[in-house]
């Protein structure tokens, strides 16, 4: 199967440019062309991606250009008012053999959402325009049947599934690709199979995530690690570890996923100096991996880095991404737990109306940082807050310092 492979140098700005006039054929307006342009170039920084299919992808985030999922997703920038979010993170089921210790919906419950209500909600997401589609669970190998219904009313869009590779098969791998799937992730959190092993309880884990990766890229789908390194090891050299893995691995992404304090670790706390300096150096770090010096180690995408001020910020509450739980729980982002409405009991767009009020505008502060201690306190055992005392808790909030990307395009106000 052909590879994907990095595009830098000279092939990228032609890239750009043949880009923008395509945007500029589409939208036929100065304005419009102008805003999509200032909103693309803060990707011009990243490593492009020329994938198996012919399709490019800008950013991890962005759906794969020229797909009409991507020009969706631009138009929901520069054009369609009142702006829409690209990215739905949806879990479809809780069910997981895992123990990870920070696991974000190990407190959820585990009633999953009647497949009818699922899918009639996930039909609305995608006619509502949310083109990018992070599915998971859990774990989604375990309830197949839940997650090839949710592949079909989205074959065409920007889909990635998140697994650890248990009770994956070849079937399996092979009805995701025939069904569209762009990309898949596995958690990776250690080069060391012992020590990842360890974190998720689960002997052999390891070892199955990257045998389900080669296995999904020989099928022909994008694949990367979703890796949580501790402040700890992002200063003791962990990045360029678990970078070496990926290239040996011939993998495309890793996405590093800073340790929030939500769910399972809902109330704990991070050292403030060793989080700065983590963060210094995984920015840093995505810097140099996206350089043309680094051109055939995979993309790095950091958190840390993406949702920086002179980046996206956080674009929580449905400005670029929310999150619907397995049990039909609205949030505003899977590390935030609390609801604006359970899907059994109000129709998506109540719980979204709600939440887009409660974040009208984006900003630099990290929700699931700033706003942690404050859902902790008034946390018991079964999270996501349900919505009312939701509602107490937002109605509080003062919005932050507006993201300076959204305050140049000028679309929410
Ligand atoms: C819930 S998992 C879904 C897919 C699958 N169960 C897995 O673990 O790969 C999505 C990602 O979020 C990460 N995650 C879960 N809880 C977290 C937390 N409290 N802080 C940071 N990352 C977390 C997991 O490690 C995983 O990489
Ligand atoms: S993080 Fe993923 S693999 Fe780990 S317990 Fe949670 S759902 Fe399971
Ligand atoms: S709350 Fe905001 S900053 Fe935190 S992970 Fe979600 S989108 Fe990112």
């Amino acid at each position: 199967m052909k590879k994907s492979r990095n595009i830098t140098g000279l092939g990228k700005l032609l890239f750009y440019a043949r880009m923008s006039l395509a945007c500029a054929w589409r939208y036929k307006s100065p304005s419009a062309l102008l805003k999509a342009s200032r909103f693309t170039s803060i990707f011009f920084r990243h490593k492009l991606v020329k994938m198996a299919s012919g399709e490019y992808k800008l950013d991890f985030y962005m759906p794969r250009y020229p797909s009409e999922a991507f020009f969706t997703a631009l138009e929901d920038k520069v054009i369609c008012r009142p702006p829409r979010p690209v990215s739905v993170v949806l879990s479809i089921s809780k069910a997981c053999a895992y123990k990870c210790p920070h696991c974000y919906q190990r407190k959820d419950d585990p009633n999953e959402l009647p497949l009818e209500i699922l899918i009639e909600n996930v039909r609305k997401m995608r006619d509502f325009g949310i083109v990018a589609w992070a599915i998971e669970g859990g774990e989604p190998m375990l309830r197949f049947e839940r997650l090839e219904a949710v592949l079909r009313e989205v074959q065409g869009l920007e889909v990635w599934v998140n697994s650890t590779g248990h009770a994956a098969t070849p079937e399996k791998i092979r009805r995701m690709r025939e069904l569209g799937v762009t990309g898949v992730m596995s958690s990776i959190h250690s080069v060391d199979p012992g020590e990842h092993d360890a974190f998720t309880g689960m002997p052999g884990s390891w070892k199955r995530a990257l045998d389900f990766l080669r296995d999904c890229q020989d099928e022909g789908v994008l694949v990367g690690f979703n890796t949580v390194l501790t402040d700890r090891e992002v200063v003791d050299g962990g990045i360029d570890r678990i970078m070496d893995l990926a290239a040996e691995r011939g993998c495309d992404y890793i996405q590093l996923i800073h340790p929030k304090a939500c769910g399972a670790w809902m109330g704990k706390t991070f050292d403030a100096s060793l989080h700065r300096e983590a963060i210094a150096l995984a920015k840093a770090a995505q810097v140099r991996y996206n350089s043309s010096g680094s051109r055939h180690a995979p993309v790095l995408t950091a958190q840390v880095y993406e949702e920086s001020p002179e980046m996206l910020g956080c674009c929580c509450g449905g400005i670029d991404r929310f999150y619907v739980g397995a049990s039909g729980e609205v949030q505003p982002c899977e590390f935030v737990n609390i609801s604006f409405g359970n899907l059994r009991d109000v129709p998506f767009e109540t719980a979204y109306a709600r939440m887009r009020k409660a974040f009208a505008v984006p900003c630099e502060e990290w929700t699931c940082q700033t706003r942690a201690a404050e859902i902790a306190a008034v946390a018991g055992d079964r999270l996501p807050l349900p919505w009312k005392e939701t509602e107490r808790l937002v109605a509080a909030w003062q919005p932050g310092t507006p993201t300076k990307v959204y305050t140049d395009v000028g679309i929410y106000r």
